[in-house]
């Protein structure tokens, strides 16, 4: 059975990717295409509580190793309980976030470098790639206002604080938002660099021809 494709979206808090990944979800589903949609940190039992814990204001002190070393382990277990499995057999996986989040937040945003983190992925998740990489990347200060919006609504709304990042400076978002754009430079085959403040059916739409590009369904592509 041919191998699942693995499609991961990224971008700042307040991209839209959240929105997208349910869109393409919709998308993959009416083509009765197998799909798995996932989130990181999160998406199983550990992830969900390693989520919790990176993301509540009140782990304010976490240092910037630690705080890669859970985003590796919540990641490690990730791929484990559900990515190659799934992969494996033969679905699609729609990934909120991966390895490239933490080569932007803590690579760049944390400043500790791009070495570290590819090192560790290197160890932790071994030769494991997402075949396509959709990263949404309007404007920052439009990401920017946007995050904070929502991190208030959210608050507002649930009760629930998962605002550790989005309290942070704008020029911890510059630097993740500069380390975004080196990835895209860097690996311009895998990743599509989806820029510019558009709207969100133009966002989708060029997210599916990426994806139908990459999609091969009995040897026909779609
Ligand atoms: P999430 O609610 O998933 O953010 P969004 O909906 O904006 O994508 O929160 C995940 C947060 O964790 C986000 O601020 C980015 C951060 N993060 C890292 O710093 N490193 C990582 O490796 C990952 C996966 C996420």
């Amino acid at each position: 059975m041919p191998r699942g494709l693995f499609i991961t979206l990224e971008g700042l808090d307040g991209s839209g990717k959240t929105t997208q990944i349910k869109r393409l979800a919709g998308w993959m589903e009416k083509r009765h295409l197998k799909t798995a949609v996932t989130r990181q940190p999160g998406g199983t039992a550990t992830g969900d509580r390693i989520r919790e814990l990176l993301l509540d204001s009140r782990s304010a002190a976490l240092a910037p190793m630690a705080e890669m070393a859970l985003m590796f382990a919540d990641r490690a277990q990730a791929v484990a309980e559900v990515i190659e499995p799934a992969l494996a057999a033969g679905t699609t996986v729609l990934c909120d976030r991966f390895t490239d989040s933490t080569e932007a937040y803590q690579g760049g945003g944390r400043e500790l470098g791009s070495a570290i983190v590819l090192e560790m992925h290197r160890l932790v998740v071994g030769d494991l790639q997402p075949d396509l990489t959709l990263l949404l990347l309007p404007s920052l200060e439009v990401s920017l206002s946007r995050a904070r919006r929502r991190n208030d609504r959210q608050t507002a709304q649930t009760g629930k604080d998962e605002g550790r990042f989005e309290q942070e400076q704008d020029a911890f978002y510059r630097r993740v938002w500069e380390k975004y754009r080196e990835i895209a430079a860097r690996e311009p085959e895998r990743v599509v660099l989806i820029e510019g403040n558009l709207g969100i059916d133009e966002v989708q739409e060029q997210i599916v021809e990426a994806v139908a590009e990459r999609l091969v369904v009995g040897g026909k592509t779609l």
